[in-house]
């Protein structure tokens, strides 16, 4: 028996247009999943490989998760769903999440839109006994200097993560969680694409390199998959030994 074969399951990916969610979409699709995906443009066209992005052999449509009428109006197009991945996310720097309404707005996206996209498909999720995961960070369980709300968003999704892993056990529904280190995708540009904050960034992390989309989507598969069968409730480190010390 092969553990990561997820032929004949469906996954959606709420982010999975650009960066890891997209890394990890294409893994459930290479693993033989059919596999949808969301993010904020019109069309699959407006994404470019600079968006560390690539769609091919994915079903893309356009969700903005951020209102909450937006995702309870959605109507999927699928009628099943066995694993759902939020690896929706957005950050603010410059020190613009000490303003309340950019902290909101960064709760709204990372947060709120989590447990709303968690109970819009709780019920498919029940019906397969499926498996959630969740983008959490470093930041779920570290300080993010300069980043109030971004650090208060992660740091729920992992207490998040706990409680909709205990309570939805009885479901049958396993919710596990992920939580990066350093990844090159679109948001952390402003590190990797400055030499000198790249290559101080590189003397915190053991592994001495960052991360990619496709490292992030080995350990989805690995958490939707039966071999992650006795494991709930759990966000799980992946950051190069960085959050070591
Ligand atoms: N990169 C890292 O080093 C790192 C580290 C730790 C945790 N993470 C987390 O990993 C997740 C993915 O981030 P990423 O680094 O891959 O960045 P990314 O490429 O910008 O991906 C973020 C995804 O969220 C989508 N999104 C943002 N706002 C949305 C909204 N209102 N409605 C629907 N979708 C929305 C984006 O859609 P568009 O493509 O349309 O913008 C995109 O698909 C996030 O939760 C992030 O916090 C990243």
């Amino acid at each position: 028996m092969n553990e990561i074969d997820f032929s004949g399951k469906t996954v959606l990916v709420i982010g999975g247009s650009s960066g890891i969610g997209n890394g990890i979409a294409r893994q459930f699709r290479d693993h033989g999943a059919e596999v949808y995906v969301c993010g904020t443009r019109a069309s699959a066209e407006d994404y470019t490989a600079e968006d560390v992005s690539d769609l091919s052999g994915l079903h893309y449509f356009q969700l903005d998760v951020s209102h909450d009428d937006n995702v309870q109006a959605f109507q999927p197009p699928f009628d099943k769903l066995d694993v759902l991945v939020a690896s929706q996310g957005t950050v603010m720097y410059k020190q613009a999440e000490f303003q309340m309404p950019n902290f909101r707005k960064v709760l709204d996206v990372n947060l709120m839109s989590v447990m709303n996209c968690c109970m819009k498909f709780h019920p498919m999720l029940k019906e397969t006994k499926g498996s959630v995961v969740i983008l959490g960070s470093g930041a779920s369980f570290f300080a993010v200097f300069g980043n109030p709300a971004y650090s208060a968003s992660k740091g729920a999704l992992r207490t998040l993560t706990m409680t909709l892993g205990e309570a939805w056990a009885r479901d049958g529904i396993r919710v596990n969680g992920i939580a990066p280190g350093l990844i090159v995708t679109k948001i952390t540009k402003v590190t990797w694409d400055h030499p000198r904050r790249y290559e101080d960034s590189l003397n915190e992390i053991p592994l001495r390199r960052w991360g990619t989309p496709e490292e992030m989507g080995g350990i989805a598969l690995f958490l939707a998959s039966p071999l992650a069968s006795y494991m709930t409730g759990q966000m799980l480190l992946v950051d190069g030994g960085m959050g070591l010390s």
